[in-house]
């Protein structure tokens, strides 16, 4: 029988890519203020490519008075003067695709900055033409003092904040000075539109969407039941006992991604990428991306891939219940570390096998792998004292929780509370100021005091690195299409270890236009345990390709073995 031939556009670029996610103040200084800026990314594109990522996404460029560094916008139009201008944002985006490389921006839908004109037009009375473009009520009797409802903010705080001059409250998911847009104004809806569109004619290949679960409210504005939830989880986003579900993941949200998806096909080439930040149950989450068929966003993150215990059996779990949520044609995003949570080698102890193998897991599951800046060469958290944090969430914090509390908060919220700690300067070099900005410039946060011996050059010349590690995996994804494009089914093998994680990758029963020479199965197994252990070959004929390890491991007979916590592919 002839193999049926599946086109090429069904796996579009976006489903086979892998994204390395820069956060612009901390990659590159170009110009010697100490801050990381557009130029400076272009400078470092070839180092992006040559360890093998196709996309970049960058954190917020636009122009805003960087109390929450760009997630407060105050210009949708232009880029900030310290990263640049719009004509350095052409020059990446050009020279991104002159290397075949894609790039996605950050938007923040959700809110502006309070500093953004239409808000501080909107704050001029209660009948200016923008005050319906934010969230304004009533507060409740007597004398409208007390907030509308018993509305939370993300972060545990009161959400509601009160205008003297107008006498009513705004409504904001975050900090105070993030006011909420009102999406149930149409005028709103088609200006946000309209800004998704525009950066999308300039070049940009798609967009990693800011708390997108957050742009609609309950429309009655009804309180927000009790619930058992007293610390937020990536699938339970209530707190304090409060449930969030007036406020986030509202029904009106998931018809509105449809939208934002037509938006996007509607532009030419149609093929982008719109990844959300998204919270929730699991099944909950997939339904940002389309009820019955792939209509709304194309991904989102699956967070929870970050709350699971580093086990096999751990993610053995998740794995199955993200097979079950998100079958074939969706597609979950996963992301281990990014710039709001603990660095992932701090979280696994600094252990470097660790590391390596959580880079082999990232990059053979069957996900849009997004990999944090520095992660590639294990930068570590670094230690800010909370006094001194540039992050504008700490002080939030500083001033309202107790300070015994607040390295408490820090750990439990996994590095939310100060998310300096995360965004350190990148380490290039061994020289000053690990190669980030010039030697005499102070850079904008200090860089990890490990630099020395922590950065890229010192790697890249090292086979057993953990750069090493991920340029490998990286190289095997690509040439292997049984590892970015096929289907994943968890294997229990006789004689296989708890301790070890086993799936195979296969493109069944197609042959694709367009795949590699390579067979069309692979096997990933990825050992947990500190000790080594014996593998059962799942067929005769294997061979290790790639390990986390520099050399692979050699099947004899029907059997191999894994090293502590090694990963390897077979074909
Ligand atoms: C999520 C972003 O990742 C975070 O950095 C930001 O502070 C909040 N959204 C608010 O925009």
């Amino acid at each position: 029988m002839k193999p049926e031939v599946k086109p090429q556009e069904s796996f579009p670029w976006w489903k086979t890519t892998t994204v390395y996610h820069i956060y612009p103040r901390s990659f590159k200084d170009s110009n010697g203020d100490g801050i990381g800026d557009l130029r400076g990314i272009v400078s470092c594109l070839d180092y992006i490519r040559d360890l093998g990522f196709q996309t970049i996404w960058l954190s917020p460029v636009f122009a805003s008075p960087q109390v929450d560094f760009g997630y407060d916008v105050s210009d949708y139009f232009s880029v900030a003067p310290e990263y640049g201008n719009n004509e350095d944002l052409k020059l990446l985006i050009e020279e991104v695709h002159s290397r075949d490389m894609k790039i996605l921006l950050d938007l923040v839908l959700n809110h502006t900055s309070d500093r953004h004109p239409w808000f501080l037009v909107s704050c001029e009375s209660r009948d200016n033409p923008k005050r319906d473009w934010y969230v304004w009520r009533d507060g409740r009797k007597p004398g409208g003092k007390a907030p509308p409802n018993n509305w939370r903010n993300e972060i545990g705080g009161a959400g509601w904040h009160y205008h003297e001059k107008t006498g009513q409250w705004y409504w904001a998911a975050f900090l105070p000075c993030q006011p909420d847009l009102n999406y149930r104004n149409p005028e709103v809806r088609e200006t946000m539109i309209g800004v998704v569109k525009h950066w999308l004619r300039f070049g940009a290949d798609g967009y990693r969407l800011d708390i997108i679960g957050n742009i609609f409210e309950d429309p009655l504005f009804r309180n927000n039941p009790m619930c058992l939830t007293f610390l937020p989880g990536s699938d339970k986003p209530g707190m304090l006992f409060r449930s969030h579900v007036m406020t986030k993941n509202h029904p009106d949200t998931i018809s509105f991604m449809k939208e934002l998806r037509k938006a996007t096909e509607e532009e030419e080439p149609p093929q982008r990428l719109l990844v959300g930040e998204v919270s929730g149950e699991t099944g909950l989450i997939r339904e940002f991306c389309g009820k019955e068929k792939p209509d709304g966003l194309h991904s989102v993150f699956t967070f929870k891939v970050m709350d699971t215990p580093f086990t096999a059996k751990g993610f053995r779990k998740l794995i199955e219940e993200l097979e079950t949520c998100f079958p074939d044609p969706f597609i979950p995003a996963w992301a281990f570390s990014n710039h709001d949570r603990t660095r992932r080698i701090s979280v696994l102890g600094g252990s470097i096998e660790k590391a390596k193998l959580n880079a082999a897991l990232l990059l053979t599951a069957r996900a849009i792998p997004f990999v944090y800046y520095g992660e590639e060469i294990g930068m570590e958290q670094s230690q800010i004292p909370m006094k001194e944090a540039k992050d504008g969430l700490t002080p939030y914090f500083y001033r309202r929780v107790p300070r015994f509390l607040l390295p408490i908060l820090q750990k439990i919220s996994m590095g939310a509370v100060n998310r300096d700690g995360c965004r350190t300067p990148m380490q290039w070099n061994d020289e000053s100021n690990a190669g980030f900005t010039s030697p005499d410039a102070e850079p904008w946060l200090p860089v990890n005091v490990n630099y020395k011996s922590v950065n890229v050059k010192s790697q890249k010349n090292d086979p057993h690195s953990l750069y090493n590690c991920y340029r490998r995996f990286l190289r095997v994804r690509r040439e292997y299409t049984a590892l970015s494009r096929g289907g994943l089914h968890l294997l229990s093998l006789p004689g296989l270890s708890k301790g070890v994680l086993a799936f195979k990758r296969e493109i069944t029963p197609v042959v694709e236009a367009g795949a590699s020479e390579k067979p069309n199965r692979v096997y990933v197994f990825l050992n947990f345990m500190k000790k080594r252990t014996r593998i059962p070959s799942p067929e005769p004929g294997l061979k290790a390709v790639v390990s986390t390890y520099l050399d692979v491991p050699k099947v004899e007979g029907d059997s191999f073995n894994l090293r502590p916590h090694e990963g390897v592919v077979l074909a």
